[in-house]
């Protein structure tokens, strides 16, 4: 089986936003790099752009002239596909049309090598699909990097149905050796990143379309209470709307219209106005000069005293490190034998378990019930949701804030929704990664480190889901399903299986 050293010549074919950065990737690792784009000048365009930022890299001192002069004499610009036929590797980063990527690699297999790779980089493309037009589909993969490729740590390495595994398996070696987290995904929409991400947009844009809170309060909560480095309408707004919104329906109908996957009439609103994001000045947000910023919804504590003394009556899960945050700025904290509760003053607090307060304090008899959000370290969140029962007075939630103000944390009010913000997401987001493995679309652990690497999440959502609970997350998704009598919400039978039998995805 092939092998690759630094002596194997890649070739890259596109020069845009990707190609060049992968053809930068791969001349760092210490290859010679053959770059060809049919449009003419294009080629010696992105080597120059990359000369450029490599520049920028010599002035911050992150890495010497010499260094530099190296990459850029290892990426040499082709302008005929012929000259490719030495090449080791041919990654693709053309034009996203399935009909030109298959006339290329078909034109590419009378030109190289009968052992060359051939991959793709392709966002959305069956792999199963293009190889399906080669002498010798085995050979082909997909290897998707994310933007921009000499950054981001991620490598997909998909592979379709008559992908040869050593072939993965080799083109998995390679990018580990480039310095890249690779992770295996069989060829199916969206492979992994972008399948698993879909609930953390969809979930944020059905908070405000329900009109639970706005947008900017939303990110905060998901930065300053999930951890999460944007929100999910400051990420659309970067992303770009046009963008992002064409991927949920790439996958909504690859999926052929599971609900999970819905795209959002306020999302299809945005891109219908040209309110693309940041690239056009607006998007959730006004980029435009002068425009003001919109702040998060905070509750005032309204000059209420902190009270001294909390219950917390049994077991509270991951709400114990919050108590420990409380106690250790004073509080005194009173245990006895309970359910999971803490009372504070004349009202009950507990964590969200994807029922609404009013409906839970009708259903387990609890007076004043406030509900708190899951949050990604409750020893550090600056931020918390809550949602609490009509009968919770503006008296009552003023001490509540006041005791979590005396410990550095803002509370933000939701409409009474089940699953507050930051729990509902990250439950959804277990469930999906849950799906894709009961799939064999991937491992749990490449679920996990794709997220990780790929979109920078704080934790992979099935580490996430097993520190809150399998169970948790289970009740919490069962309960949403019930709340919105929809399949959307409905737990993936591997989830369920692995909460019945008491195990977990991860050793
Ligand atoms: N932009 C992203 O964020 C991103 C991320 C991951 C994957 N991708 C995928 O990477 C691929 C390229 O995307 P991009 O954003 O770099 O596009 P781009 O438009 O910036 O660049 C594409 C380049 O390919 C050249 N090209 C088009 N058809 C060609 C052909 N037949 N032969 C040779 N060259 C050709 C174009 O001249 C252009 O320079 C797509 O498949 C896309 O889905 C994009």
């Amino acid at each position: 089986m092939k092998t690759f050293d630094t002596q194997s010549v890649i070739a890259v074919i596109g020069a845009g936003a990707m190609g060049a950065g992968i053809a930068q990737v791969a001349a760092t690792a210490g290859h010679t790099v053959l770059v060809y784009d049919n449009a003419e000048g294009a080629a010696e365009k992105g080597i120059t752009n990359t000369a450029k930022g490599l520049e920028k890299l010599v002035s911050r001192g992150k890495i010497d002239a010499e260094t530099r002069d190296g990459i850029i004499a290892r990426m040499r610009p082709v302008n005929e596909l012929d000259e490719l036929a030495d090449a080791d590797l041919v990654i693709e980063a053309i034009v996203e049309s399935l009909e030109i990527k298959r006339s290329l690699f078909t034109q590419l297999e009378s030109i190289c090598k009968p052992d060359t790779l051939l991959a793709s980089n392709t966002s959305s493309i069956s792999i199963t699909s293009i190889g399906a037009a080669l002498k010798r589909p085995e050979n082909l993969a997909g290897l998707h990097f994310f933007n921009p490729a000499p950054i981001m740590k991620l490598v997909e390495v998909v592979s379709g149905l008559e992908t040869d595994p050593q072939v993965a398996r080799t083109l998995h070696q390679l990018a580990t050796d480039w310095g890249k987290k690779a992770v295996h995904a069989k060829s199916t929409p969206g492979f992994i990143v972008n399948r698993l991400a879909r609930p953390f947009y969809a979930e944020g844009l059905r908070l405000l379309e329900e009109g639970a809170a706005d947008h900017a309060t939303v990110d905060a909560l998901m930065r300053e209470a999930g951890g999460f480095r944007m929100g999910p309408f400051e990420l659309m707004d970067l992303i770009g709307h046009d963008v992002n919104y064409a991927v949920t329906c790439s996958v909504f109908n690859a999926y052929y219209g599971d609900t999970r996957f819905l795209p959002s009439l306020t999302q299809q609103a945005l891109v219908e106005a040209g309110r693309l994001g940041r690239k056009s000045g607006q998007g959730f947000y006004d980029y435009r000069e002068g425009a003001e910023k919109t702040a998060p919804a905070t509750l005032d504590d309204d000059n209420a005293s902190a009270p001294a003394t909390i219950t917390v009556e049994g077991d509270l899960g991951v709400l114990g490190a919050l108590v420990e945050r409380l106690r250790g700025n004073g509080t005194q904290v009173v245990e006895r034998e309970g359910r999971g509760l803490m009372r504070v003053g004349s009202c009950t607090l507990a964590l969200t378990d994807g029922r609404m307060a009013t409906e839970r304090a009708s259903q387990d008899g609890i007076d004043r019930l406030v509900l708190l959000d899951l949050a990604v370290d409750y020893s550090q969140c600056t931020r918390l949701a809550i949602a609490h029962d009509q009968r919770v007075s503006a008296d009552e939630l003023a001490t509540v804030t006041a005791l979590f103000d005396q410990s550095g944390i803002a509370l933000t009010r939701l409409d009474d929704v089940p699953g507050l913000a930051v729990m509902r997401t990250v439950a959804m987001l277990a469930n999906e990664a849950s799906d894709a493995v009961m799939q064999s679309v991937c491992n749990a652990g490449d679920a996990d480190r794709a997220m990780l690497f790929g979109v920078n999440y704080p934790r992979g959502p099935l580490a996430w889901a097993e520190t809150v609970g399998l169970d948790a997350i289970h009740k919490t998704l069962i309960n949403l399903q019930q709340s919105y009598g929809e399949e959307r919400y409905r737990p993936s039978r591997l989830l369920r299986q692995k909460v019945f039998a008491g195990e977990r995805f991860h050793d």
